[in-house]
């Protein structure tokens, strides 16, 4: 009898030996984003939503490429054609750190020099009303869904508390809601995993300005408080990597053509490229913030990182929101971020084909 119990015992000592310690946990991320449709901050959002290694637990809407009426209406309708109106939609920030300087960005570009690509983002359009009127001009529809009653910036601070080291942060648009979160929870910092951003030109041109590119341009002051804070790890996908892939028109057409969703064809029709590569053949252009969803979805994604001290400026002039990296020791205060330099194209365009059949 003792004998058969304690064989039982070694048996199950041995299973328990072979299992592993914890199930492979899934990453938990927060999206923080000037969100648009499809290209690229929906994309990224939509891939982080369908991979089973990430637990998207919100999506906070920021000021940049868009205004938070219309990012927020743009996240409601993409998570509408997933079914995924379970993932909270958090109204963030609408207004940039430098108080006044939305309306005299216009004339900034021309005093500073306009940079290749002539985007304004939000500065570029009217307000809109409400994000539900931005929803209905967009979309000609009712929105199904709506955001969640608590500001964007609370949001990530109550989420980063509640589950201490465990929450990655993507911040794919300008870094408002993340400095503001920071600047009122200082005790945040410690507590976050990582935050990977899609920001910066390190060691090439911009693309918005000629020294900056558009996200840490927009806001700059809070790219720099961001990027300041001790994070425990901070990974950055510029445009040294992000203008190595190429979305061209042929692209264009093989992603058109894994689109099964009726309401992601539609979007796709009208999206911007469309035109611009009806006008121009050659005409190609860039995936983004993709890039760091495809990167946590796969980590063997990047085939090139290296780790800098760096830094935003913030002078106001010619290199206002110029990302910056020192190749010895970086200023006091500043932190050191990893770099993306390369990633596996096949890999991503990939993620992407499959992306666009499941949806
Ligand atoms: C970045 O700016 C935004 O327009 C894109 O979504 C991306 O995050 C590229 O400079
Ligand atoms: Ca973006």
């Amino acid at each position: 009898m003792r004998t058969g119990k304690l064989l039982v015992l070694t048996l199950l000592l041995c299973l328990l030996s072979c299992m592993p310690l914890h199930s492979e946990a899934k990453e938990a991320v927060i999206l923080d984003t000037d969100m648009v449709d499809l290209f690229d901050d929906g994309v990224a959002m939509l891939m982080l939503a369908k991979s089973p290694q990430i637990d998207l637990l919100g999506v906070t809407i920021v000021i940049g490429n868009t205004w938070v009426e219309t990012g927020t209406a743009s996240a409601i309708r993409q998570l509408e054609g997933i079914n995924r109106l379970d993932i909270p939609v958090a109204v963030g920030l609408n207004r940039l750190t430098r108080a006044g300087r939305i309306e005299h960005m216009a004339t900034e570009k021309k005093m500073f020099g306009r940079g290749a690509d002539p985007h304004l983002g939000a500065a570029g359009y009217p307000e809109p009303t409400s994000w539900q009127a931005a929803y209905r001009a967009n979309y000609h529809a009712e929105p199904k869904g709506q955001p969640v009653n608590e500001h964007g910036v609370d949001f990530l601070i109550r989420n980063i508390k509640a589950r201490p080291h465990e929450i990655t942060i993507v911040s794919i648009g300008t870094s408002a809601n993340l400095a503001a979160a920071i600047r009122r929870a200082p005790e945040i910092v410690p507590l976050v995993k990582r935050v990977v951003y899609m920001g910066g030109a390190f060691f090439q041109q911009g693309n918005v300005m000629p020294a900056a590119e558009f996200n840490f341009w927009f806001d700059p002051e809070a790219a720099r408080t961001a990027l300041r804070a001790p994070f425990k790890e901070q990974i950055i996908f510029p445009l040294d990597v992000c203008e190595k892939i190429h979305f061209t028109a042929a692209r264009y057409q093989e992603v058109k053509s894994h689109l099964r969703n009726p309401l992601f064809q539609e979007m796709f029709a009208h999206h911007w490229t469309k035109a611009a590569f009806d006008q121009d053949k050659n005409y190609y252009t860039f995936v983004w913030d993709v890039l760091t969803a495809a990167m946590l979805a796969d980590p063997t994604l990047v085939t090139e990182a290296r780790s800098y001290p760096v830094d935003v400026d913030t002078t106001y002039g010619p290199s206002y929101g110029q990302s910056l990296a020192f190749r010895g020791y970086g200023p006091e205060g500043t932190q050191t971020a990893k770099i993306v330099f390369s990633v596996d194209q096949d890999k991503l365009w990939k993620m992407i084909d499959n992306l666009c059949e499941s949806l």
